[in-house]
């Protein structure tokens, strides 16, 4: 509103339009930490995670890799694919728990090191569901035309948050980036739909205690390993796919579509009994689940996004093809989406 005379201001281009995922890339560090490498670390078994966790191997990375490098090599790559340069790129949306530092935020640190001078950034924290948060907020801006090109990018190095003495948790996580660059082309596809939820009652299931402005670190708080992420299994697993379930239900019910006209579900990579339970209670069959969980573990805010760029790289996602993402993480936060490829 115009504060003098009261009357709206003229806009130009109120009318909002679609956002495509223009390209994606992801990048694991190369280092392969092997669940016959755990049982060397802590009381555990090779058999025990795979039949409780499906996860067989994860990427952990080099001491002098950090969040920021591995989220501007998956950008890169996505930008390659998409054919657009660091300059072309209006803003950075980084979702991470594990950013470089408290601040300055990581995705500033992408935006240096990828040559997007022009672009805004800033990071998102909602764990596990920060890549779909992120798309959310990327296609916000294409849609309402704020921005051209949106660079979106799920980061990890879990690997500095792990507490190695813990087997509960140790054998679950690994490192990896991936990202997505959002444009519009013009077409009716690309990200369909999206839901995000949130429960902030049941913080304390999945949290680290130390770090923040109610722990800062002292050395009585690292000596109490306060500094680590700590995890109630069960319960998480349990609140995992009620509410996975219900985010891809209603995904799928505002858009009109059944199930079986989804060609590629692509969940959270936390644990395959997860990712099973829900399959089957959305109705999916084992053939539309894509899964590379045994491969890198839980990547959390990068997790479905490195899936999705191995699905896009395999074939397993072909141009049209509708695509159902389900995450799910710490807040407790969790969200689905609906893509058209
Ligand atoms: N090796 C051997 N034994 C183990 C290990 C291990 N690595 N870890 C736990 N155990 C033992 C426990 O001590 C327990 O022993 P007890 O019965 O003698 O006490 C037993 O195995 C069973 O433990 P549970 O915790 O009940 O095992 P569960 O079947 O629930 O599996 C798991 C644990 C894999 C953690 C599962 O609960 C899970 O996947 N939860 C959800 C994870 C998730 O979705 N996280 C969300 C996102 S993560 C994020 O946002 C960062």
């Amino acid at each position: 509103m115009n504060p003098k005379h009261g009357k709206p201001r003229a806009r130009p281009h109120l009318r909002s339009r679609a956002c495509s995922i223009a390209g994606v890339g992801s990048y694991v560090p190369t280092k392969v930490l092997a669940n016959a490498d755990l049982e060397k670390m802590v009381d555990t078994s090779d058999e025990w995670i795979t039949t409780r966790t499906g996860i067989k191997e994860r990427r952990i990375s080099a001491k002098d890799e950090f969040t920021s490098d591995m989220a501007a090599k998956a950008a890169r790559r996505a930008m390659k694919m998409a054919g657009v340069t660091g300059e072309q790129i209006d803003l950075i949306i980084v979702a991470t728990i594990t950013p470089d530092m408290p601040f300055p935020a990581t995705a500033c640190l992408v935006q240096q090191k990828i040559g997007a001078r022009h672009a805004a950034a800033f990071d998102l924290e909602a764990a596990c569901s920060g890549f779909i948060y992120g798309l959310e907020i990327g296609r916000q801006f294409v849609a309402s035309r704020a921005c051209e090109t949106v660079l979106v990018i799920g980061a990890e190095k879990l690997s500095s948050i792990t507490d190695w003495k813990d087997r509960n948790t140790c054998v679950l996580f690994g490192d990896g980036a991936g990202a997505a660059i959002l444009r519009s082309d013009g077409a009716a596809r690309g990200i369909l739909t999206t839901v995000m939820g949130a429960d902030g009652s049941k913080a304390g299931l999945l949290h680290m205690p130390g770090g923040g402005s109610r722990c800062p670190a002292t050395m009585d708080s690292v000596g109490a390993r306060l500094h680590y992420l700590r995890m109630e299994g069960s319960e998480t697993f349990k609140n995992a796919v009620q509410a996975m379930c219900s985010a891809a239900k209603e995904a799928l019910r505002r858009c009109n579509l059944d199930i079986t006209q989804i060609h590629c579900v692509i969940p959270h990579q936390a644990n395959r009994r997860i990712i099973d339970a829900v399959a089957s209670r959305i109705g999916a069959t084992p053939g539309q689940m894509f899964v590379n969980l045994d491969r890198y573990g839980n990547t959390s805010a990068a997790s479905v996004a490195i899936a999705l760029d191995e699905a896009v790289a395999s074939g397993r996602i072909q141009r049209g093809d509708l695509v159902l993402l389900i995450v799910f993480g710490a807040g407790l936060t969790w969200g689905a989406a609906v893509l058209q490829w």
